[in-house]
């Protein structure tokens, strides 16, 4: 009986580090990227304390566009679209200390996705993490209607789940 417990543990134990490794997601190297906003971000974000913060998109996701649909106009974010935004706790230390990093990917086909959305955090020294739960995209959801950050979304457009308008 010890035996048979011993063995299913061990083989859910590859089980779970295989699909761990599945979903690791490999930061890309986004250094070189264009930032949407120059300005390193400082305003409050409800329930994140103190935080200095900086964006960066690949260009999958600068070529994205604004489409007709009916009579509205919406964002369509490209599949394939990385965002990364980097947190770091001091303005001083931007650029230097290894920043927290909070990412969203889009991936049509992953089953997994929120809204075609995938979210990561990733501590640093540590993997990026998926967050799989409502965490991220709960929050997220308001930048699809009037909100107070950047440009405000005025026209209340939807926009793919990013407060940031890079779409044309
Ligand atoms: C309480 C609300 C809230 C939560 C929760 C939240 N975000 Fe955000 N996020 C924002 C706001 C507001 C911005 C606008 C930029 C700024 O000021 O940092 C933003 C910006 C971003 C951006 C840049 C693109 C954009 O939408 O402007 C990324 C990437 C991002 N968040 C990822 C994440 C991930 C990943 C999580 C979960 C681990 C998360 N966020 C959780 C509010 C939130």
């Amino acid at each position: 009986m010890k035996k048979t417990v011993l063995i299913f543990v061990s083989v859910l134990f590859t089980f779970v580090s295989c699909k761990d490794k599945m979903n690791q997601f490999a930061v890309p190297d986004y250094k070189s990227w264009k930032r949407p906003v120059a300005e390193i971000l400082d305003t409050p974000i409800p329930g994140h304390g103190e935080s200095y913060r900086v964006i960066y998109a690949n260009d999958i996701a600068f070529q994205s566009k604004i489409i007709r649909d009916g009579n509205t106009r919406r964002v369509f974010m490209n599949d394939g679209s990385v965002i990364v935004k980097e947190v770091y706790k001091k303005r001083e230390d931007v650029g230097y200390k290894v920043p927290g990093l909070f990412i969203m990917k889009k991936d049509i086909k992953y089953p997994e996705a929120l809204n075609g959305w995938v979210y990561y955090m990733k501590k640093p020294g540590e993997p990026a993490m998926e967050i799989k739960w409502r965490m991220c995209v709960g929050c997220h959801e308001a930048a699809n209607e009037k909100h107070p950050y950047f440009d405000g979304n005025k026209e209340g457009m939807f926009r793919d789940y990013l407060f940031v308008n890079i779409a044309r």
